[in-house]
């Protein structure tokens, strides 16, 4: 049996490489456990299970689904699941084990990895209760990604099925600590069970909670020096809810998105990140001694007159006695070489609509097709080409691919700035986004709209990638 001490330990000390010992991640995230002795392999056995998790208040226990570790005896289901962190070219092998009552699959949102490791419909045949499957993969990218089950995802991720994914590696610059914050908000009954009802206006916009969760707690406490720098990496893991975030009297520095850093930081006072998306920042606390500062989501127009009060506080930051001032940021950050393109690269075109006439029971398509029937496209790996994702409804919808990043383009093509690699592209409504992507692994791989009610009502296809 492990000591939970080893538990905590064990991929810092297998699996760190040269880049010296990670940060640890955010209080209230258990690490998976690296099974593996060789430093350049994290081998994980992972489980999901049904499980028992206080959401609303302490007294008030929720029937969930959660993923486990399966390399500790003592393990239990927490929401978000164990984070699976990993070092920039390492192999990663994950065992993982079903022991729910329902067909399953892992798909590993944003990481660049083999098709047969892509865990949709699409890739393998589902993980049945009580089945296995292994996941094998080697990473070619550093970030902040996630991994949530692929079959019925507005059920299962709902219900809890969801954890981070951190790849240590690139340019690191210097922060107090440097954590990973997951957001999501449930629909909780006064007894703290999750709830039963879907209503029509779920169905349109995601199913939309009544409590909002980061890394699993309503409005969490960290604390931190004041002055210090930090570094926080945000995923939003919720079905429908768009975060708009701010930390008043504060500035974020954004230096990554979905795929990794940006080649050039720049400074905002609100992030918005859409179902799916990824954010990295650096923040500089500023305040003294005692104060309490509040992380906070407020209103953000994605369409149909969506009532959203607001603001809602996500994290308070307690500022405790300063420290020295951090030291001078990198000059690079990353190093994102640009998708070549010009008139010549083939377009191809995605209409999104949806079918409302009947708002119990809505269908979302891509061009004019519900999946899953869906006429796949092709394409050659390797081929560059522009995707144009235009909107025509009235509320916004997230676009993500699998198995490849693509890099923003403007209205007329040209690469906007700065340069990054994004995986997830909210599409306002109404408008049209463009972005370049080479395709990526031989293999059917899937796109949706990653509200995960639409993407399981029609707003979903296959892109099949054949040999050059
Ligand atoms: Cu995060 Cu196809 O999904
Ligand atoms: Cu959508």
């Amino acid at each position: 049996m492990r000591a939970p001490l080893a538990v905590l330990l064990a991929p810092c000390l297998v699996a760190c490489g040269s880049s010296g010992a990670p940060t640890p991640p955010a209080p209230d995230l258990v690490v998976l456990t690296d099974v593996n002795p060789d430093p350049r392999i994290v081998e994980v056995e992972l489980v999901a299970a049904p499980a028992t998790v206080e959401l609303l208040a302490p007294d008030k226990p929720a029937d969930v689904w959660a993923f486990h570790d399966g390399a500790d005896p003592d393990a239990a289901g927490t929401i978000p699941g164990p984070l699976l962190e990993a070092n920039l070219g390492d192999q990663v092998i994950v065992h993982f084990r079903n022991d729910l009552p329902d067909a399953t699959t892992i798909h590993w949102h944003g990481l660049r990895i083999p098709n047969e490791a892509d865990g949709t419909p699409a890739s393998q045949v589902p993980v049945p209760p009580g089945g296995t499957y292994d996941y094998e993969m080697t990473i070619v990218d550093a970030g902040l990604f996630w991994y949530h089950p692929h079959v019925a995802g507005d059920v299962q991720v709902e219900r809890g099925l969801y954890a981070p994914v951190l790849i240590h590696g690139g340019v690191e610059p210097d922060v107090a600590a440097d954590r990973v914050f997951v957001l999501d908000d449930v629909k909780l009954e006064a007894s703290g069970q999750l709830s039963t009802q879907t209503g029509a206006l779920d169905l349109m916009l995601g199913r939309r909670g009544n409590v909002v969760l980061l890394n699993g707690k309503q409005t969490p406490t960290i604390t931190a020096a004041a002055g210090s720098r930090e570094r926080w990496r945000f995923v939003n893991a919720a079905n429908g809810r768009y975060f708009q975030l701010e930390l008043p009297g504060h500035m974020f520095r954004v230096i990554g998105w979905d795929g990794g850093l940006v080649d050039a930081p720049y400074q905002v006072e609100r992030v918005l990140i859409a179902p799916g998306e990824r954010h990295d920042i650096l923040v500089e606390l500023a305040g003294a001694d005692g104060d309490e500062l509040a992380l906070r989501t407020v209103h953000y127009d994605r369409g149909h007159d969506i009532p959203d009060p607001g603001p809602i506080d996500l994290l308070a930051i307690r500022l405790g006695p300063a420290t020295d001032p951090p030291a001078d940021l990198p000059t690079t950050w990353g190093d994102v070489a640009p998708i070549a393109t010009d008139a010549a690269t083939p377009r191809r075109s995605f209409f999104l609509a949806e079918d409302d006439g009947d708002p119990t029971s809505p269908v979302f398509t891509i061009n004019g097709e519900a999946y899953p029937d869906i006429t796949p496209i092709t394409g050659a790996s390797g081929a560059v080409e522009i995707w144009v994702v235009h909107n025509m409804t009235e509320m916004d919808h997230p676009f993500h691919l699998h198995g490849m990043s693509f890099q923003l383009l403007d209205a007329d093509g040209a690469p906007l700035a700065p340069l990054g690699w994004k995986d997830t592209v909210n599409v306002p409504r109404m408008t049209m986004q463009r972005f370049a992507v080479e395709l990526g692994g031989i293999g059917t791989w899937m796109y949706h709209c990653h509200i995960l009610e639409h993407a399981e009502r029609g707003m979903m296809g296959e892109l099949e990638v054949t040999a050059p």
